[in-house]
């Protein structure tokens, strides 16, 4: 079901195969800084009769060189994907946060064509087909998800980009690929079948979430077995160094917990990287030392929902779950909840509705629930969308109700 990954994806360090016989030093060690146990895979939502896709071990290792954080394992993608319940959000937030992509690329290139790696349903190439661009393209590993697309009238082939799929495709004026890039394992195989896919004009544009954001507010719940990598701006320079490609820009936006866009050029493309934000690779500092506070931070955190909900359970109070998030699996799991703790989590996601949460039988209802069955509390696993929530669901508090939000730190709304 998994293999271990021992060397760094973006600069190769870790130790060295060694002929049979020879013991090996093991001197080049990546770092342990986080290990959360045996955890169900995040998005693993099965019904009553499925059979789930088991467990694996979540742990944290830094690549002292370059700093990546990745996983110590890698689960195979035939696993992982098989049963696969994320779908690109439609709220507010993400419609505005397609607004500001779009205009960000349409402020580098003319994108005429875009070619989008892990399209999921095609939300993203339609906003783009819907202000004007006409040449699209979706790939994406998710049988189910694809063929929305696709009915959506999005041109999308199912299949794994950095195989054998970006040698049969045209160049693109622009390749997007949106919070896949940390889902892949071999980034060189990445890069290169970018290069497949180029020209010297071609613009390639990375959106990922930002390591720094994700230990400045302790988003521990974020990592989980699909995000393989926790990329900062020093790793994604050590990847490129070898390659034909180079950093062009670097802009903070605030999706998912604060990601970064990262676009890339062709060394050959005769564009000036952006000097601002070549600046930015060279300020960022992240030390050992901030992942010991991160791993210490997330213990305390988990403690601390753990006992807040166990002593309002002890007080008679009810507890559901809002947003049955990838993260939502992480929480659930770190904490031990079950049934008995929270009692439903409810989801706009026809997708994982009247299954169960992995690893737990708390089963996930519709979003309506919350009114229906009015629990004195509520814990917003969906943190990220935390404004738009509250202005959402503010009969939920009107009628008495309290949201516990799980970051940056555990407190009641
Ligand atoms: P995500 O943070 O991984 O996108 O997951 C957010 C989950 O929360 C997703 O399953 C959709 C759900 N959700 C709601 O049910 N209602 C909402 O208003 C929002 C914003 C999200
Ligand atoms: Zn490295």
């Amino acid at each position: 079901m998994y293999k271990l990954h021992r060397t760094c994806r973006a600069c190769g360090y870790g130790p060295k195969p060694k002929p049979p016989g020879i013991k090996s030093q093991d001197s080049e060690r990546l770092q342990s800084v986080l290990s959360l146990g045996i955890h169900p895979l995040a998005n693993d939502f099965c019904g009553e009769n499925d059979v789930h896709a088991g467990f694996a071990p979540l742990e944290l290792l830094r690549c002292p060189a370059c700093g990546l954080a990745q996983l110590s394992i890698v689960v195979s993608p035939e696993v992982l994907y098989r049963n696969y319940h994320y779908v690109t959000s439609n709220s507010e937030m993400m419609a505005k946060h397609f607004v500001t992509l779009y205009r960000l690329i349409c402020e580098e290139e003319a994108p005429n064509s875009i070619l989008e790696v892990g399209s999921n349903d095609g939300k993203f190439l339609a906003f783009c087909r819907s202000q004007g661009t006409q040449q699209l393209l979706g790939v994406d590993p998710a049988e189910n998800l694809s063929r929305v697309a696709v009915q959506n009238g999005i041109p999308t082939i199912c299949g794994q980009f950095e195989n054998q799929v970006a040698s049969a495709m045209a160049p693109a004026d622009v390749i997007v690929a949106r919070h896949v890039f940390c889902h892949i394992d071999n980034w060189n195989e990445f890069i290169r079948a970018c290069g497949n896919v180029s020209r010297k004009t071609t613009l390639i544009v990375l959106e990922f979430p930002y390591v720094r954001d994700l230990i400045d507010n302790c988003e521990f719940d974020t990592i989980y077995h699909e995000h393989l990598s926790y990329a900062s701006y020093g790793a994604i320079k050590a990847l490129l160094r070898k390659s034909d490609f180079h950093i062009h820009s670097i802009q903070h936006v605030q999706i998912h917990g604060g990601s970064v866009v990262i676009m890339l050029r062709r060394n050959d493309s005769g564009h000036a990287p952006d000097a601002h934000s070549l600046q930015l690779v060279e300020w960022e500092k992240i030390t050992e030392d901030d992942w010991r506070q991160f791993s210490t931070r997330a213990l305390e955190k988990i403690k601390s929902l753990q006992e807040t909900v166990k002593n309002l359970r002890a007080s008679g109070a009810t507890v559901a779950g809002f947003g049955a998030s990838a993260k939502s699996t992480v929480w659930m799991n770190c904490c031990g909840f079950n049934r008995a703790d929270i009692q439903f989590i409810c989801d706009n996601t026809p997708l994982k509705q009247w299954k169960f949460s992995p690893g737990t039988n708390i089963p996930i209802t519709d979003e309506g629930a919350l009114l229906r069955e009015l629990p004195h509390f509520a814990v917003m696993f969906a943190w990220n969308f935390e404004t738009e929530i509250l202005k959402k669901q503010s009969r939920f508090r009107e009628t008495g109700g309290k949201f516990i939000v799980p970051c940056p730190g555990v407190r009641m709304v």
